[in-house]
């Protein structure tokens, strides 16, 4: 429900003008203390937008290049089951991007502007996809761990305070679920296999163990926009909190897998019911922001060529629409 729909401003003179402006505001600030939903014809401040199409549009972007890694391993998944399996999940994800892209239009802006952005190098994606994925056992790594991650720092966005991407990620979760416990049947397969198998999933938890706990993004001190964003209700925890919460919820699992993390400080705190880790390699997370990665220029130029290379599907769909509506058109003058 939207209780922030207080119609025109009064702009007939300047005396009336600031009351209208201080009514929109506080009706903002009431559905917000409610936690109710915000809907795109309702009046938001102006950081408020700008901070939701930065995260939003930085959200879709990860979903797409997050394709990336994975489709690297359609054509040599180990059987026709585990293929079909990974190209289902590849293909989830170009949808959560999409749902997330219109998500972001409904903030008055334009995918394809979204997209440019991203390909200049003026918008990011997620850290964690600019990681090889160097044997099968990385898939079965980035379904447990990377979207494992994903479910945490997502399941609180299905109650944030902005409706259309609210909306988007109860969908997105119910995937990103399916996704995690393939990763974890992939992996458990391997580490329950031969010597040669368990030492494989072994390895691909070791390296991507860091860069998922990286994920959430710097810690709590050095998060410019996390009070913002959850005095606005679009965060509803810090990273440091879903950063615990993922770990507390993992290692119970990596003892089931039989596989461990790679981190000598990890320890169980009785008092708090919390799982301590070792300090993040934040000087790795900051390179890997300014393109400094493994991948970072592999998968930008991966994706600038994909873009390019479907210039025509875009030409052909919007040829087609445009027929289509002429045909419309000309049916309801006839
Ligand atoms: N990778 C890249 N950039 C990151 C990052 C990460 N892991 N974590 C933080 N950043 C960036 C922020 O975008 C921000 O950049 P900017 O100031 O240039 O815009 C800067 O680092 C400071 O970080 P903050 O903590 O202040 O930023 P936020 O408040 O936006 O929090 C976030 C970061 C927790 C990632 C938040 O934006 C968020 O929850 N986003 C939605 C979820 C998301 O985007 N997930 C990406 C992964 S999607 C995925 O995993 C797909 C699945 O299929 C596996």
């Amino acid at each position: 429900m939207s209780g922030n729909d207080l119609g025109p401003a009064l702009a007939t003179d300047d005396d009336r003008v600031e009351p209208a402006a201080v009514d929109r505001q506080a009706g903002f600030d009431r559905l917000i203390a409610a936690d109710e939903r915000l809907e795109p014809r309702d009046w938001m401040p102006e950081g408020y937008r700008k901070t939701l199409i930065r995260q939003i549009a930085q959200h879709a972007h990860s979903e797409i290049i997050g394709m990336q890694p994975e489709g690297n391993w359609i054509t040599r998944a180990p059987s026709l089951r585990r293929k079909a399996i990974l190209m289902a999940k590849v293909q989830d994800e170009a949808g959560h991007g999409l749902y997330l892209y219109s998500a972001a239009e409904t903030l008055g802006v334009d995918r394809a502007d979204l997209l440019d952005l991203l390909h200049a190098g003026r918008q990011k994606y997620s850290s964690i996809f600019n990681y090889p994925t160097l044997t099968w056992a990385d898939i079965g790594a980035i379904g447990w761990l990377v979207d494992g991650a994903a479910i945490v720092n997502q399941v609180p966005l299905c109650r944030c305070s902005y409706g259309p991407y609210a909306r988007a990620m109860v969908r997105i979760c119910k995937e990103e679920s399916f996704h995690q416990r393939q990763g974890f049947e992939i992996l458990h397969t391997l580490s329950h296999g031969t010597p040669e198998q368990h030492e494989m999933a072994q390895d691909a938890v070791d390296r991507w163990w860091w860069p998922s706990l990286m994920m959430f993004g710097p810690p709590d001190e050095a998060s410019p926009h996390s009070a913002q964003s959850m005095a606005w209700g679009i965060k509803k925890h810090s990273n440091d909190e879903l950063r615990q919460r993922f770990v507390d919820m993992t290692l119970p699992q990596a003892h089931v897998l039989g596989l461990t993390v790679p981190d000598q400080d990890l320890r169980y705190d009785e008092e708090s019911g919390h799982w301590r880790f070792g300090p993040i390699d934040w000087a790795e997370f900051h390179a890997v922001l300014k393109g400094q990665g493994p991948c970072n220029a592999q998968r930008m130029e991966h994706r600038r060529r994909a873009h390019d290379e479907g210039a025509w599907v875009r030409e052909a769909a919007v040829a087609y629409a445009e027929k289509q509506a002429q045909r419309e058109a000309s049916g309801a003058a006839a």
